[in-house]
C-alpha cells in the first residue's frame, strides 16, 4: 500500500488519522520495550571475534618482528599492527601510528594537541578568539560533541548524495578561523553515503586560509561492506599527492566494529611531518600503548585476505538487519510526501528524513509505544536539526524479530505524524 496522504480528500485523511491512532493505541497496550538507538554490534557479531582471545597464551612468543610487545618501548605501534591498520585505511604503513583502543580517543588527543600546543608551530587554538569546525550534517553526534566540548564553533554543512556540499566548504575555508572539518568518508554515520571520487578530489584540493586547518577523516567504516561489491572510496593521501601534496588530513580508524568495541586497536595516519608534530603531544600522554593487544589483533588478522574473510562473516549477521529496514520502510512509508531514507551498502546506520517538523514527534510517539530511537536532532551540531526532520536508525543490535517489531512501530508512528502534519497543512 502506498501512503499518499496528499491525494486523499480531507474526510478520508481524517478517517486515516483516526485509524492510525487506534493502531498506535493497540501497539502501546502490548508493553513493547525495544531499542533501535544503539549503533553497536549484536552479541552474535561480537562472538565472531572470540577466537582472537585464544591467539595468545602464557607460552606465546610475544616478539613482533624484533619488537618485544611485552614491555615498554616502540610507542607508535608494533610493525604488524601498523601494517594491519594501514591495510584497513588503504594507506602507506609509514604514515600510521597505532595508539590505544579508541579512534575517538585519538581524535580527542589531536584536538588537545592543536588546542594546547598548536599544529606545526602555529598558535595554539586555545589562545585564539574564535575557532570553528565544519560539520557535514546529519553527521556523527560524538564528533560534534567533542569540538563543542573545546568551545569550538560547529558550523553545519549540508550533506548531498555524494558527500558534503563542497561549494559551501570551499567558501567557508577562506575564513582563517575555520580550523578543521569532521568527515566520515565511507558509509557515513548516519547517512551511509560514501564520498564520490569528485568530492574526495575537491577535499584534497582545498586551499584553506588557515595553514593549521586539518580534515579529521574518520574512516570508521573503511572495511564494513554488507555486500561482496562494497563502495569504493578514493584513498585520500593519494588524492592529496595528486593535488600537490599539502598536509591536510588526519585519518582515523579502529577495529571497534571489526573485533571488540572498546577493546580493539586504533590508529591515526598523517604525513610524516604531521605525525612527528602529533607525537610531541602523544609522547607526554603515554610511554606506549597496549602492544599485547596489538599483537593479538595482528596475529588474528594477519593479512587483507583474513580481514576480508572476517568482515564477510560480520556482514552475514548484519546484512539481514539492513534488508529488513529497507523492506519495512518501503512497505510502511512509500508514497508519503517528503519521506526518504538511505539504502547503504555498508556501515552501521540508515538515515531517515521525514517532512519538516516530524522528527521529534516521531521519536516521542515511538517512545510512548515502547521503542527507543536516537534522539531527534542528535545528528546535528548542538542537537539542533533546523528542519526537525532527520532520524538515525541503528539496526545492528536488536535481534531480527525485535528489529522487525520495532520497525513496525516506527512506520506506524511515522505514518501518524505525517498524516497529522498533512492535515494541519490544510488548516
Ligand atoms: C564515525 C565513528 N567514529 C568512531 C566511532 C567510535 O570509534 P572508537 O570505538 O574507535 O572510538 C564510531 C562508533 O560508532 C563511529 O560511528
Amino acid at each position: 500500500m502506498a501512503w499518499d496522504f496528499a491525494s486523499m480528500d480531507t474526510s478520508e485523511l481524517d478517517a486515516t488519522i483516526a485509524s492510525l491512532e487506534a493502531e498506535v493505541e493497540t501497539l502501546s497496550a502490548k508493553g513493547i520495550s525495544l531499542d533501535m538507538a544503539r549503533g553497536k554490534p549484536s552479541p552474535a557479531q561480537v562472538d565472531l571475534s572470540r577466537p582472537l582471545l585464544d591467539v595468545l597464551n602464557a607460552d606465546s612468543d610475544l616478539n613482533d618482528e624484533g619488537v618485544d610487545a611485552a614491555n615498554y618501548g616502540v610507542p607508535w605501534g608494533i610493525p604488524s599492527a601498523k601494517r594491519l591498520m594501514a591495510a584497513i585505511m588503504g594507506c602507506d604503513e609509514r604514515k600510521v601510528v597505532v595508539a590505544g583502543a579508541s579512534s575517538l580517543n585519538i581524535q580527542f588527543d589531536c584536538l588537545v594537541h592543536a588546542w594546547v600546543r598548536g599544529v606545526r608551530g602555529e598558535a595554539p587554538w586555545g589562545t585564539l578568539p574564535r575557532v570553528a569546525f565544519l560539520c557535514p550534517s546529519p553527521g556523527y553526534d560524538r564528533h560534534f560533541a567533542m569540538t563543542e566540548h573545546f568551545g569550538i564553533e560547529n558550523i553545519p554543512v549540508p550533506m548531498c548524495e555524494d558527500g558534503p556540499d563542497m561549494d559551501v566548504i570551499e567558501k567557508l575555508v577562506a575564513d582563517p578561523a575555520v580550523k578543521g572539518m569532521w568527515v566520515v568518508p565511507k558509509y557515513q554515520n548516519p547517512t551511509g553515503i560514501t564520498f564520490s571520487d569528485e568530492v574526495v578530489r575537491r577535499i584534497a584540493r582545498l586551499a584553506p586560509a588557515a595553514p593549521d586547518f586539518r580534515v579529521f577523516w574518520d574512516n570508521a567504516y573503511a572495511v564494513h561492506d554488507l555486500y561482496v561489491e562494497g563502495d569504493e572510496l578514493l584513498e585520500i593521501f593519494g588524492a592529496i599527492e595528486e593535488a600537490g601534496g599539502r598536509d591536510l588530513v588526519y585519518e582515523f580508524a579502529s577495529t571497534s566494529k571489526i573485533t571488540f568495541p572498546g577493546a580493539g586497536i586504533a590508529a591515526v595516519a598523517a604525513s610524516p611531518e604531521d605525525l612527528a608534530d602529533l607525537e610531541t603531544t602523544f609522547a607526554i600522554e603515554r610511554v606506549c600503548s597496549d602492544k599485547v593487544n596489538m599483537l593479538r589483533h595482528a596475529r588474528y588478522l594477519p593479512d587483507l585476505a583474513a580481514l576480508k574473510a572476517h568482515m564477510a562473516r560480520e556482514a552475514e549477521v548484519l546484512r539481514p538487519r539492513f534488508e529488513i529496514v529497507a523492506s519495512k520502510l518501503e512497505e510502511g512509508l512509500a508514497g508519503i510526501d517528503d519521506c526518504s531514507w538511505g539504502a547503504p551498502r555498508g556501515g552501521y546506520f540508515v538515515s531517515f528524513r521525514g517532512p519538516e517538523g516530524s522528527a521529534r514527534a516521531i521519536v516521542a510517539l515511538c517512545r510512548e509505544v515502547g521503542v527507543t530511537l536516537t534522539p531527534a536532532g542528535a545528528t546535528w551540531p548542538g542537537g539542533e536539526d533546523p528542519k526537525d526532520r532527520d532520524l538515525r536508525i541503528a539496526p545492528s543490535y536488536p535481534t531480527l524479530d525485535e528489529l522487525s517489531e520495532a520497525l513496525d512501530v516506527f512506520c506506524t508512528c511515522a505514518r501518524l505524524v505525517c498524516a497529522r502534519l498533512a492535515r494541519e497543512a490544510r488548516g
